[in-house]
């Protein structure tokens, strides 16, 4: 049986991970200490690399230039991203779909990374929105109580609403208080697709987990079906969905995009991104536990520089000679990444990459512009979210049709 290969298949790459890279929802290790191999990921996972002719393409699209994130690569790959574009083109429109798992209350940097791209898609392409807070992955993965998880799900939605997205076009949804209806219904269409060795294969399941963990995935998989939304896409069963995410929640939707056909929904296409470095570097995961392996929302800005100058990661050479001799090992540097995330203008970062590269730039400056960037966004994101009242959750989290969400 043609379900029982793919399976194998599951079971194969997670034997090759065992003494290699991981990547999964749960876990992003890279092997021995090193990098995480993007290319090779792509390949495992079966998805398409985001190449530039498809960058230019939404650039004539959209009439605007394309967002940072896909100039400089950080989302890089794709599943079918170029059909919601040839639909677009014909005049077709689509939905976006994202979530985040509200397990903290700060978020870091790398938390902001997809919604900020979301939110450029969602003004580029002048098209509806929905987020999923999943409470209920939380609570069932981290330990969490019920009441803490819901009451996180609300917190983390002020740092979402903060990030700019249009009221008229964006439904933002918690598990525990949606779940239900038609988006129960099509869970367990879902359910009724997907055997137990499949969600091993594609999660590495054990037996000790308990069956909250293992029934979870069709959670995640439906909001890419518009009928989970009666009160938004009513009758529109055959509307797109684009989901932004980092490439750790692909195994969610391969399993979606497994069943959408079998069920008679469109397969929902993806657009993925890379992760946010650690300061410590690459090699380091951004760790919740360790305050100093990341940039939160919430740091001051004497925070921000203490945090840059001690701990981010430096390419540069230990002694200014040195440095002078053989330059900025960019390929290392974290400052440099980071300003690769969030500095805009195009023709600084080249300055600062030749010039650092070339060794008459020191560390210390690079670092010193970084501050200036990361206390911008920082302080900007808190005045913002300072702005974010009770009110405006509940409107946002109101289940309600978006009357004018196309235009
Ligand atoms: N599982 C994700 C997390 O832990 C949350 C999530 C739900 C999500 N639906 C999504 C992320 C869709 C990206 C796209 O953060």
């Amino acid at each position: 049986m043609g379900n029982e290969k793919e399976e194998v298949k599951e079971e194969q790459k997670r034997e090759d991970e065992e003494d290699e890279q991981v990547v999964n929802p749960w876990e992003v290790s890279a092997k021995d200490g090193g990098k995480i191999d993007y290319d090779k990921l792509i390949d495992k996972f079966g998805c398409q690399r985001l190449d530039s002719s498809l960058v230019d393409r939404v650039q004539r699209l959209t009439g605007r230039r394309p967002h940072v994130f896909l100039r400089r690569g950080v989302f890089f790959a794709h599943r079918d991203f170029n059909e919601i574009l040839d639909a677009y083109e014909r005049g077709d429109k689509f939905y976006l779909y994202t979530g985040r798992g509200p397990s903290s209350e700060a978020l870091h940097l790398g938390h902001l990374v997809p919604f900020m791209f979301t939110k450029y898609l969602q003004d580029a392409f002048k098209v509806p929105l929905v987020i999923q807070l999943t409470d209920d992955e939380k609570c069932m993965w981290k330990n969490l109580s019920v009441e803490e998880s819901m009451r996180l799900a609300r917190e983390n939605a002020k740092d979402i609403i903060a990030c700019g997205f249009d009221i008229s076009r964006t439904f933002i949804f918690s598990d525990f208080n949606y779940v239900g209806g038609a988006f129960y219904r099509n869970m367990v269409k879902v359910a009724k697709c997907v055997t137990y060795n499949k969600v091993v294969g594609i999660f590495g399941f054990t037996n000790e987990d308990h069956i909250g963990k293992i029934s979870f995935p069709p959670v995640q998989a439906v909001p890419s079906f518009p009928s989970s939304f009666p009160h938004l896409f009513p009758g529109q069963d055959n509307l797109r969905c684009l989901i932004p995410c980092a490439i750790d929640q692909d195994p969610y939707f391969r399993m979606t995009r497994d069943v959408a056909p079998r069920i008679g929904y469109e397969k929902p296409a993806l657009i993925e991104s890379s992760f946010f470095p650690a300061l410590q570097g690459e090699t380091g995961k951004m760790s919740a536990s360790d305050p100093n392996s990341a940039i939160y929302v919430t740091d001051s800005a004497k925070d921000i520089k203490n945090k840059v100058n001690r701990y981010a990661f430096s390419g540069g050479q230990d002694s200014i000679e040195n440095h002078r001799k053989y330059g900025a090992n960019l390929e290392v540097d974290i400052p440099v990444k980071y300003l690769g995330f969030f500095l805009e203008d195009d023709a600084e970062l080249e300055h600062i990459r030749t010039e650092y590269g070339a060794g008459r730039m020191l560390t210390g400056e690079v670092k010193k512009r970084l501050t200036e960037v990361l206390t911008e966004l920082v302080e900007r994101h808190r005045r913002a979210r300072a702005a974010v009242t009770d009110e405006m959750v509940d409107a946002f989290m109101a289940v309600r049709p978006l009357p004018n969400m196309f235009y």
